[in-house]
């Protein structure tokens, strides 16, 4: 039997401080007009100070396991796509998996920039459909806030923070994932980067003075290359699931500007209403974008059973990715019951609760054993 791998849960988690055109006029010299204009940004939201890629991505993850109506344990694979992540290591899907006390879950991060999510999908639908696993819970989250130059007015007013998730599931009927493809291009790695911090240019007084952990991007190469990778891989993926244009209900695109979406349907020759756009309400959240679009279309109604849907992203590396998706998750699904709220709220708290208590074991370990 051939094994499909189904979307069968999303959830997102935005933080609440919303940062608005006015705000940013008020650091930087630019003006809401510019920036409207420019990107079709209104504005973005930022995480208060306790917030991390992690935290926000662990809230994502909740709501897409309840949506999927899976236990924690049934997890067997978690894939964090971010360019902001908690720590070099762990990797932010470990801090993910101890949260939702997913003990049976292989975990890891995933740096393709804003391709990531899509790029964890692609490469979730692959190990699920070889057989190698079951439930896999793909995130994108980022806090773009913490690597941002708020005194770089060419590149601050773009960015914000916030997470999405989706939960791929085996599955021997048709539909789901039908294709997918990921690509890249290292020769543009300097185009949009982050010069500090790893190990060519590890943390010194020097870097942190001059400014090298911040994001740098040379934003016209960037859009140039946007425009051009979009259409082309949203028809190379369709053209492996042996589809056309013609049978695209919806494009979910990475949320970077509405002048890269609109180009991109312009390319296809499709109208602008079959390509998703919320930029406006939280500028380029990198790898968190698609997952976050995907939830407020399927909020807004936009998708339905049987539609073809493709996910499509760019960014740093340079990178590209794309998948096309036979929607096949029940819509619209049934809120949870209060027992299960319950059953969910009570599990998260065991796992916390499991945590400490290894890590109690371990300091006891370290303090009685001799060796
Ligand atoms: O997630 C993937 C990675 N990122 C992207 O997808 C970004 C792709 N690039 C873009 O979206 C666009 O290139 C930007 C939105 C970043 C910039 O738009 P642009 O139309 O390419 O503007 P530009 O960089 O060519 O700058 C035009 C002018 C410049 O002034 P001069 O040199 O013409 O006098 C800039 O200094 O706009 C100026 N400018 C600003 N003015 C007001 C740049 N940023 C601002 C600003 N407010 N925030």
């Amino acid at each position: 039997m051939t094994v499909h791998a189904h979307i069968v849960g999303w959830g997102k988690y935005v933080p609440e401080r919303v940062l608005t055109n006015d705000d940013l006029t008020h650091m930087v010299d630019t003006s809401d007009e510019w920036i409207r204009t420019r990107t079709g940004i209104a504005e973005r939201h930022i995480v208060a100070e306790d917030e991390t890629t992690a935290t926000m991505a662990i809230e994502a993850a909740h709501e897409a396991l309840e949506m999927a109506n899976l236990r924690p344990t049934d997890l067997n694979l978690i894939i964090v796509a971010t360019a902001t992540p908690d720590h070099a290591f762990p990797a932010t899907a470990c801090l993910v998996q101890d949260a939702l006390g997913a003990t049976h879950a292989a975990c890891f991060d995933l740096a393709a920039g804003c391709s990531g999510f899509v790029y964890g999908v692609g490469l979730a639908a692959d190990l699920i459909s070889s057989g190698a696993y079951r439930n896999a819970l793909v995130i994108g989250a980022e806090t773009l806030s913490r690597i941002t130059d708020w005194e770089d007015r060419a590149t601050c007013v773009l960015f914000g923070d916030g997470a999405g998730a989706v939960i791929l599931q085996a599955n021997g009927s048709d539909g789901g994932i039908l294709s997918s493809l990921l690509g890249a291009d290292g020769s543009g790695g300097d185009l949009l980067y982050l010069p500090a911090g790893g190990s060519r240019h590890p943390a010194s007084h020097q870097t942190v003075s001059e400014g090298q952990h911040y994001l740098k991007m040379r934003g016209r190469e960037v859009f140039r290359f946007a425009v051009r990778a979009m259409p082309a891989a949203t028809r190379q993926v369709l053209e492996e699931a042996g589809l056309t244009i013609d049978d695209l209900s919806l494009i979910i695109p990475h949320q970077a500007n509405y002048r890269i979406t609109d180009a991109s349907a312009k390319a296809l020759g499709i109208p602008k209403e079959k390509v998703f756009s919320n930029v406006d309400r939280y500028g380029n959240t990198s790898a968190a974008s698609i997952p976050i679009a995907l939830c407020e279309a399927l909020e807004q109604d936009r998708i339905h059973r049987d539609d073809l849907v493709v996910f499509v992203g760019f960014g740093a590396g340079l990178t590209w990715a794309a998948a096309a998706v036979r929607w096949s998750a029940p819509l619209p699904t049934m809120p949870l019951t209060r027992r299960r709220k319950i059953w969910y709220a009570l599990s998260y708290r065991y796992a916390a609760l499991r945590s400490l208590v290894r890590r109690f074991v371990r300091w006891l370990a370290a303090r009685f054993t001799k060796e």
